[in-house]
C-alpha cells in the first residue's frame, strides 16, 4: 500500500531533515469526521477510524522515533500511544503539560518499554514533578511561548538533542492548531471517516493568529483504507 510504503521510507526522509536542522521531522496526523470534528464533546474520546486506518496509524507510529499529544488528550482518552495492530517498535511518548496535570494513574505510566516524557513549564509545581518521576515519568522544563503553552521550537530543539529524528503529533485540537500556527509541520496525514459528528473542530479558530496563514498541501496522495479516506501531503509554507 502506498501510504505504508511511505511510512517505511520515512526514516530516510527524517534523517535528511534532521542532519541540517537538528530538529525532528514532524508528521501531523489525526482522524476526523466528514464535517471536520475530532471528538463529539470536549474532553471525551470518539473512535472515528476503521480498523484498517487504525493499523495504518500504528504502522506510522512504529516508523517514528517519538509520538506527541497534549495533556487534554491524556485527560480525555487515557491513551497508551503504543504499536499494537502491526509489528514494530513503540515510539517515545511525549506529552505537552505546562502545569503537570498528568494523572498518576494514566496508562502511559504502564508503557511496556518507555517512560513518558512530560514537558512542563518552569512554573509547574516541584512536588507534582517529584510525584510523576516517582511514578516513572521523566519531566523536562521548557519555556512558555508568548501566547501560552510550551514553546514548540524549544521543544523540537530538545527532542533533537535527545536524538529524536522524527515526531508524530497525534492531537488534540489545541496541539494540532499550535503546530500549524508555528509552521512546524513537515507532512500531514489525515484520516477522514464517513460520519458526521458536529462536535469538537480539529482547528481551534480562536487561536489562529493569521487569517490565511494555513497552508495548501503539495505532493498529495489519497488512499482508501476500509471505509475511510486517508489524505497525505506536505504543507507549502512558502505562500
Ligand atoms: N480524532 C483524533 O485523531 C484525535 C487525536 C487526539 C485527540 N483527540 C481528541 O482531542 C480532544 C483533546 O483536545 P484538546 O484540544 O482538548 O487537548 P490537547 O490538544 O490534547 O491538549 C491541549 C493542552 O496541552 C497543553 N499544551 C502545552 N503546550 C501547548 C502548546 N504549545 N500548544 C497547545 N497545547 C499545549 C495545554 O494545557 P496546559 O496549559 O495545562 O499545558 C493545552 O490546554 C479529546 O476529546 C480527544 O479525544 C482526537
Amino acid at each position: 500500500m502506498e501510504l505504508l510504503e511511505d511510512a517505511a521510507s520515512l526514516v530516510a526522509r527524517a534523517t535528511a531533515h534532521f542532519r541540517p536542522s537538528g530538529r525532528p521531522y514532524v508528521t501531523l496526523t489525526y482522524a476526523q469526521s466528514l464535517d471536520g470534528a475530532i471528538a463529539a464533546r470536549p474532553g471525551h474520546p470518539l473512535a472515528l477510524s476503521c480498523r484498517d486506518s487504525q493499523a495504518m496509524t500504528h504502522a506510522l507510529r512504529a516508523a517514528h522515533a517519538a509520538i506527541l499529544v497534549g495533556i487534554g488528550t491524556v485527560l480525555a482518552d487515557d491513551p497508551s500511544l503504543t504499536v499494537r495492530l502491526v509489528e514494530g517498535p513503540h515510539p517515545q511518548p511525549v506529552i505537552l503539560d505546562s502545569r503537570l496535570r498528568f494523572p498518576p494513574f494514566a496508562k502511559l505510566l504502564q508503557h511496556p518499554t518507555r517512560a513518558p516524557w512530560i514537558i512542563a513549564s518552569p512554573g509547574a509545581k516541584a512536588e507534582r514533578q517529584a510525584a510523576l518521576e516517582h511514578a516513572g515519568a521523566l519531566v523536562y522544563r521548557l519555556p512558555a511561548a508568548s501566547n501560552g503553552g510550551i514553546d514548540l521550537v524549544a521543544l523540537l530543539q530538545l527532542l533533537g538533542r535527545e536524538g529524536i529524528t522524527s515526531l508524530m503529533v497525534e492531537g488534540g485540537a489545541q496541539v494540532i492548531t499550535s503546530f500549524l500556527n508555528y509552521r512546524l509541520v513537515d507532512q500531514l496525514i489525515v484520516t477522514i471517516a464517513p460520519v458526521l459528528v458536529g462536535g469538537v473542530r480539529v482547528l481551534d479558530v480562536q487561536n489562529l493568529p493569521r487569517p490565511g496563514g494555513l497552508p495548501r498541501l503539495s505532493n498529495v496522495t489519497y488512499q482508501r483504507l476500509g471505509v475511510d479516506l486517508v489524505v497525505r501531503g506536505e504543507p507549502d509554507w512558502t505562500v
